[in-house]
């Protein structure tokens, strides 16, 4: 019986995960160990849908977006008999070993596998927010930067011929990394993000502030978890809860829009890019690294690493413990928010 590794992808789906199950099933092959794909994150694990990747199953994916395992937000601690269900099938499909691929929720639960039930575990970050600490850059994040810094360029031309302020909602949950490279890269006049919480009259004045000096347009990025300044309470309590309800963040930049309007006067129009963020084709650096995170998972599994994740600290790929990753969120960088304010106000 040769070994077994399992791998699965867990929580939201992200560009770069089949470059991953590819680079692992393919860094295997010589060494004789059999991949096994659990579908749809830890959920396969407790249902039992398991089966073998072959090199026939991940020939042609590098460029697919999404996971050809799927995903899901199910949590292996969620409920008593989850565990039960997981040792079961541990041991039918008499693996040795499991790489996780996941954002924070999925590789906490990674985390207390090995560290509570000892299961030799080993876990790769990805999220297109980029807010996993332990390492310098998730995949996904790249190509998320890449589709905003796109969306952007192309509203520029349509803010311009109508004289309009444009406001771009972006992703990122409670972090401001895909609003700030998105909006350097894209040359936004604003860019608000969860780190900073904004005046509303500030942006206003700067709005106004641009129009005086002959600019016909204004280009304004923001976070779906920015949020006003505490003395500022133009949203109203029920608007509050409804744009940051439970999880499911959206909808700030219909606000902001409505409100830079009645402030300065000028016409506003909302774009709020959503999933296209996420999904589609990896770009070149994202099916790099992820392709370096899948070769270097399995070799830690090699290594007996357990509890431990691949990371990108400057150009290398190290591992590190898990426990780095997991627990709390990295903000945005506050030299990358410096750089981006120089072009506000
Ligand atoms: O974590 C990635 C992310 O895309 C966030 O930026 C966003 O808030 C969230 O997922 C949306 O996730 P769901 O798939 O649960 O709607």
């Amino acid at each position: 019986m040769s070994t077994r590794i399992g791998i699965l992808t867990g929580g939201g789906d992200c560009p770069g995960l089949n470059a991953v199950i590819r680079a692992v099933v393919r860094r295997a092959m010589p060494t004789g160990a059999e991949i096994m794909g659990i579908k749809n994150g830890w959920r396969g694990l407790i249902k039992n849908e398991i089966e073998v990747l072959t090199r026939e199953s991940v020939r042609g994916i590098l460029p697919r977006g999404g996971t050809i395992l799927g995903t899901s937000r199910v949590n292996p601690e969620d409920d008593a008999n989850n565990l039960a269900l997981i040792e079961e099938n541990w041991k039918k499909h008499q693996l040795s070993a499991l790489i996780v691929v996941g954002g924070e929720g999925t590789l906490r639960a990674a985390r207390d596998m090995w560290r509570d039930f000892s299961y030799p575990v080993v876990g790769i970050p990805k999220t297109i927010d980029n807010d996993l600490c332990g390492t310098d850059f998730t995949f996904g994040f790249d190509t998320a930067v890449t589709v905003v810094t796109d969306a952007v360029d192309r509203l520029h031309s349509t803010a311009e011929s109508h004289h309009r302020v444009m406001v771009i909602e972006v992703m990122g949950r409670h972090s401001g990394w895909i609003a700030a490279y998105g909006g350097i890269a894209g040359g936004a006049d604003v860019v608000l993000v969860p780190e900073h919480p904004f005046r509303m009259s500030r942006v206003g004045e700067f709005l106004r502030h641009r129009e005086e000096q002959g600019h016909a347009f204004s280009i304004v990025v923001v976070a779906e978890d920015a949020k006003p300044h505490e003395d500022e309470n133009f949203l109203g309590p029920e608007t509050y809860a409804e744009i940051y309800r439970h999880n499911r963040l959206g909808g700030i930049g219909y606000y902001l829009a409505r409100e830079i309007e009645s402030s300065t006067g000028l016409e506003a129009r909302v774009t709020n890019l959503g999933y296209v963020q996420r999904g589609g084709t990896p770009t070149a650096f994202d099916r790099v690294l992820a392709t370096r995170f899948g070769v270097k998972s399995f070799e830690m599994v090699e290594a007996c690493e357990w509890g431990q994740m691949t990371s990108l600290r400057g150009n290398q790929i190290v591992s590190v413990p898990l426990d780095e990753a997991v627990d709390k969120l990295k903000p945005l960088d506050e030299d990358i928010y410096r750089v981006a304010e120089i072009f506000f106000g």
